[in-house]
């Protein structure tokens, strides 16, 4: 928007910028400005010094107000420093002085509008942050991992975390940088187990401009990029020999050589590792530096598998259900839950998850029960368990159907018309059998 008496200016603005992706609107004084703000969104104004109703000045302020993140590019035919100090006291973005060149011009918008762009960047990287950090919470009892998580995020020594694929390795590290003083900064994770070894350094260290064939600009690291923050290497035992190496002379010394690189670049990554294979055997059968891994694991945190902490599956169940389906969670029965403690999970807490989700979502789709479907995916897995030993003895349609009739209506608190939709079936036929079974009226 221009907000300029003088309306040829305002008319040459307009042609200027036209075709450039960029929709000008026009006003002549401060208040029909105002007027427009209220109206529109507006990202970047022009803003005249000598307006109709006052000093240009008198309008910034209130034009922040309607919308903070408006840039404000001041223009004057009477520059001076001491006008140019004042629009920027009083929050303009930048200053032009009259007459200017339409490059001139087109410049200062771009600028705006990018800055602009890197700040919508930042909203959304700090919004994304915000919604992992909420995610980065722990389920379950485990009271001493929580102590360890707790310890850890008041200091910055390295932590090893340990245990079986799904146990929440991962989540833990989060945990910890969430919780932790650099939680506003990154949170980088690698899996070393996925980055090609010959990538790997350059990925880690960065690397400057000519360092090798097709190095064509100097890049920054992933150490580099998690300076304040948390570095996550996972599948540490990947780590190949050299570079365990260059990673204990990165954490004793705090700083960095970026490949080609002649000098060194301090960094203050706290550094997380993680692994579900055995380290200590790697150290003994010399896959695996001895004092790394001592300088990795300052602080150990090993996460015992899910057959370990059964009395944290309800928890963990209701859990996942009320994310899943966070309008109309699912609930399990007891003895769904028994049915579940009786499986040994050897994909851990992932693969409860797993089993949950695919549950409500052919539930959803074929009114399966959750009980029937968990079932299944139990009986798929292990040969004998309590689960089904239970849908194994032979039963009559007609048996099935009723019980099944009943769970439905049971889920929904005898809500027939509830029911009727996840059975798939019209209220009216839900009715008919109920009379067939002989269970109409029967409260469920
Ligand atoms: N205690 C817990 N509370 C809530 N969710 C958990 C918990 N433990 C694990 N999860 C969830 O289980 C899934 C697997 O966890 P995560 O990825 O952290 O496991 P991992 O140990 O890193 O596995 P991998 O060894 O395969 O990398 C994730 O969806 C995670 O959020
Ligand atoms: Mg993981």
């Amino acid at each position: 928007m221009v907000i300029d008496d003088d309306r040829l200016l305002c008319d040459t603005v307009r042609h200027g910028l036209d075709g450039q992706g960029v929709q000008v609107l026009t006003a002549h004084s401060g208040a029909e400005g105002l007027r427009l703000c209220a109206q529109r969104t507006v990202d970047v104004v022009l803003l005249d010094q000598k307006l109709p109703d006052g000093d240009g000045i008198r309008f910034c302020q209130p034009l922040l107000e309607h919308n903070e993140s408006i840039k404000i590019i001041f223009i004057t035919a009477y520059p001076s420093f001491e006008n140019a100090v004042q629009a920027i006291k009083v929050g303009a973005y930048d200053y032009l002085s009259k007459p200017f060149a339409l490059g001139e011009l087109n410049l200062a918008v771009r600028q705006a509008l990018r800055t602009l762009d890197l700040e919508h960047v930042a909203q959304v990287q700090h919004f994304q942050r915000r919604r992992e950090s909420d995610r980065a919470v722990l389920v379950g009892r485990l009271p001493e991992v929580r102590r360890l998580v707790a310890l850890a995020a008041a200091n910055a020594a390295p932590v090893l975390i340990t245990g079986e694929t799904g146990t929440g390795k991962t989540l833990v590290a989060k945990a910890i940088h969430f919780q932790g003083q650099g939680a506003d900064k990154a949170f980088i994770a690698v899996n070393c187990a996925a980055i090609p070894e010959n990538l790997m350094e350059a990925e880690l260290f960065g690397y400057e401009k000519g360092a090798f064939t097709g190095a064509a600009a100097t890049v920054k690291g992933l150490f580099e990029m998690a300076d304040g923050g948390t570095l996550f290497l996972d599948e540490i035992g990947e780590m190949p020999p050299h570079l365990q190496s260059k990673l204990l002379g990165a954490l004793d010394d705090q700083q960095i050589r970026r490949l080609g690189g002649r000098t060194l670049n301090p960094v203050h990554a706290r550094i997380i590792t993680a692994t579900n294979a055995d380290l200590a055997a790697a150290v003994r059968e010399r896959r695996f530096r001895e004092d790394l891994y001592y300088r990795l694991g300052v602080m150990h945190i090993p996460l015992p598998p899910l057959r370990e902490r059964l009395e944290d599956l309800p928890e963990l169940c209701r859990s996942f259900l009320s994310q899943i389906t966070p309008d109309q969670p699912v609930r399990l029965a007891i003895e769904e839950i028994e049915a579940l403690r009786a499986y040994p999970w050897p994909g851990n807490v992932r693969e409860l998850r797993n089993i949950l989700e695919r549950s409500v979502l052919v539930r959803a789709s074929t009114a399966i029960q959750p009980s029937c479907l968990l079932g299944t995916a139990i009986c798929n897995q292990t040969p004998i368990n309590r689960a089904n030993a239970a849908i194994s003895i032979p039963r009559t349609l007609e048996q099935v159907e009723r019980e099944h009739i009943l769970a439905t209506l049971r889920h929904f608190n005898g809500n027939q018309t509830h029911a009727a939709k996840a059975l798939g079936i019209s209220r009216s036929t839900l009715v008919r059998k109920l009379k067939c079974l002989g269970l109409n009226g029967t409260a469920p």
